[in-house]
């Protein structure tokens, strides 16, 4: 079955709530886990319909079947800082390596050049392999670590690395 990448459309919030809920628990990765994002589908609608306003900023999709299977956000910054976008990519467990995250990230990497964006940036838990493969082979580099960047339920602590991409 063909993937399909778009930018999220505000009908889309019930099943963006329930992919980002399935890739919380999926893995340690994120910012939150199987407890999922406590947020209503009119608010996550709203954050779409805002996305889609503001044109330096967007928020993919990946769809297989009509169903939602990955998503990347940029969100550019303002002022002095407006040179510079932040990251946030997943796919869902299931469809790891098949490229959907790769496809996801040219399409961000593509916005972030039509909009002027000169460094799109991130953080990944410096474990997470396949991620940091991934960011390299599209040309991020290490900027630095976060020691004790989250702390997980069970009072451990997880380091980060920075990385940007200089377009
Ligand atoms: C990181 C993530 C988005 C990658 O998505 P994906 O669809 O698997 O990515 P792709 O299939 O395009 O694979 C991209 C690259 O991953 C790397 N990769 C694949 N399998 C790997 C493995 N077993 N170990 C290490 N790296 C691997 C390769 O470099 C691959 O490139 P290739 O196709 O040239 O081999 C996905 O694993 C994910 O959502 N993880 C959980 C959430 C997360 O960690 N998000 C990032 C937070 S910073």
């Amino acid at each position: 079955m063909d993937v399909i990448i778009e930018k999220a459309r505000p009908e889309d919030a019930g099943d963006l709530i329930a992919f980002l809920n399935t890739i919380g628990a999926e893995t340690d990765n994120l910012t939150y886990g199987g407890e999922g994002l406590p947020i209503s589908q009119e608010k996550e609608a709203e954050i779409i319909r805002e996305k889609n306003e503001s044109p330096r900023n967007a928020l993919f999709v990946a769809k297989k079947g009509g169903k939602i299977i990955g998503n990347a956000s940029i969100e550019a910054f303002s002022r002095r800082m407006a040179h510079r976008a932040e990251l946030g990519i997943a796919v869902v467990r299931a469809e790891w390596g098949q490229g959907t995250g790769g496809r996801l990230l040219e399409r961000v990497i593509e916005h972030a050049k039509a909009q002027k964006i000169e460094i799109i940036e991130l953080e990944v838990r410096g474990d997470n392999e396949r991620a940091i493969r991934l960011y390299q082979k599209y040309g991020f580099v290490k900027i630095g670590a976060y020691p004790k960047f989250f702390k997980m339920e069970d009072n451990t602590y997880a380091d980060f690395d920075l990385m940007n991409l200089y377009l």
